[in-house]
């Protein structure tokens, strides 16, 4: 048990409301968790703020309301025990101390009153379990029975008690171990690692909203590969997300092997974490190579193929959202898009970059094209200097001519220059297939660089085309 006092921790004036709305009702209450754990690590401390009382936390949550300014709002979850303070955008969560695993969204919602001891005993790890007192006689002081400030220390995910009992109590901990690894850079005890591989199939009862939750947390953090790695090595992988797991392994026929695409696809999430905060690109990253598996292809002349696989890939983007309930919005046809248009960059710096060629991708990619290259960029991962240099600089002639040629030619977001009702007028037509292929030929040449992006020269354009296809114009 430590006697450090960290009352610095509690300079936010809410902690003194706390404190004596706690005593007005005499009982014991502590601030414990995340915002205990960052504090001691020196890192930003969360808004959020969780409280455990030796007592009832709905009465302190009710008490602690009409003490703050506005009297905000107390939403109770009676089940649970727990109640829930939206004070000026910072959100204090109050709960009463149980014996039983407490958790709000825990499935079982059995509350018998525990200690202080007790209640951190159930909680998910040792990191988590610290509590600073906001208690008259010993304010600001650090409550620790399972050492976690140690573990702090040594950057060890732990369980306070026997793992197999911490995971049971909730599965979704098996998540959060591995994304609190990932977030903090801290390593999972071996006891901890050997019971998420025991009890990886439990996972099943969790909904797919908090796992979900957990996998952004892991996508969202510096380094991602972490959690995926973790993920794979306890199995949790092949109930989560198959797709991913399926990318793994080597084959070799008649000498000639495939790269392993799901440590190349970890490789290249790292890479655009790097470069970009936008979740749903990095999910593309994640994601942009699924169809890999179900595409793959041995010929006995080329080799190994993955034929369609951007196209493939595609569509198991929305089978795979659907699966975890996830939007089926435009994030999810966004990450769509930039597996669908995966290779396309990778195919056109291969070559000679002609101006066609950007401008079609940047026709077909619209808005996204930076997206598209910043998710292209990441994918170069091959170990060969040379090879890493000839990709790197034809990107960068990629992404200059994408700025040329849009400053001249206005791709993105390409409207027709001339409309079917004036190509309609012009000829006489009545609403046919000519009108379409005129406008197709209209767009192929701007897009082939025959005419520059204009009224005057599309107009020209169509009178010629029309005249070739035997039309007669009326005006
Ligand atoms: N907790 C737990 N088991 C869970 C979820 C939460 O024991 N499955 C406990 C932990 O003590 C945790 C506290 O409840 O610290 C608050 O949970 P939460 O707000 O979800 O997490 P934080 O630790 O605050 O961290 P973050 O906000 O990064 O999720």
């Amino acid at each position: 048990m430590q006697s450090q006092n960290h009352i610095k921790a509690l300079i936010d004036p809410v902690f003194g409301i706390i404190a004596r709305s706690a005593q007005d009702l005499n009982i014991n209450t502590y601030v414990i968790g995340g915002f205990v754990r960052d504090y001691l690590m020196g890192n930003e401390i969360p808004k959020d703020i969780d409280i455990v009382a030796v007592g009832s936390g709905i009465e302190l949550a009710k008490r602690v309301a009409s003490h703050l300014p506005g009297n905000p709002k107390v939403s109770v979850f009676k089940n649970f025990g727990t109640a829930m303070i939206n004070h000026e955008g910072q959100e204090l969560e109050f709960v009463g101390a149980r014996k039983e695993s407490y958790h709000r969204d825990s499935r079982k919602p059995v509350v018998e009153d525990g200690t202080l001891e007790e209640d951190q005993k159930r909680r998910d790890f040792t990191i988590n379990a610290l509590a600073l007192s906001l208690n008259k006689k010993n304010y600001g002081v650090l409550l620790d029975p399972f050492d976690g400030l140690g573990d702090l220390k040594r950057k060890l995910i732990r369980t306070p008690l026997e793992p197999g009992i911490t995971y049971s109590d909730d599965p979704l901990r098996m998540m959060r171990a591995i994304r609190f690894a990932t977030q903090l850079g801290f390593t999972i005890h071996g006891d901890s690692l050997r019971a998420i591989t025991e009890n990886k199939q439990r996972i099943k009862i969790i909904s797919k909203e908090r796992i979900v939750d957990e996998l952004h947390k892991i996508l969202g953090s510096t380094k991602p590969s972490v959690g995926f790695a973790l993920l794979h090595t306890t199995g949790l992988l092949k109930y989560i997300l198959p797709e991913l797991k399926a990318l793994e392994g080597i084959e070799e026929v008649e000498g000639q092997r495939h790269k392993d695409n799901f440590w190349h696809t970890l490789e290249v999430v790292d890479n655009i974490a790097k470069t970009t905060e936008n979740l749903w690109l990095r999910w593309a990253a994640l994601l942009h190579d699924i169809g890999k598996a179900p595409t793959k292809k041995f010929h006995k002349r080329i080799g190994w193929t993955f034929h369609g696989h951007e196209f493939v890939g595609s569509k198991m983007v929305y089978t795979l959202f659907k699966r975890l309930h996830m939007p089926l919005n435009e994030k999810m046809k966004f990450v769509q898009k930039m597996v669908r248009m995966s290779s396309r960059p990778i195919i056109l710096s291969e070559d000679f970059v002609t101006d066609s060629a950007v401008r079609r991708l940047v026709f077909d990619a619209g808005d996204h094209v930076e997206d598209l290259m910043t998710l292209c960029e990441a994918d170069i991962t091959t170990k060969n200097p040379r090879k890493q240099r000839k990709y790197k600089s034809n990107f960068k002639l990629v992404r200059q001519k994408i700025v040329e040629v849009e400053e001249r030619d206005h791709i993105r977001n390409f409207q027709p220059p001339i409309s079917g009702e004036e190509i309609m007028r012009t000829f006489g037509l009545k609403p046919s297939r000519e009108i379409g292929i005129l406008k197709e030929a209209i767009k192929e040449a701007i897009l082939e660089g025959v005419i520059p992006n204009e009224y005057s020269a599309a107009q020209n354009y169509m009178l010629q085309k029309g005249n070739e296809m035997g039309l007669k114009a009326k005006i």
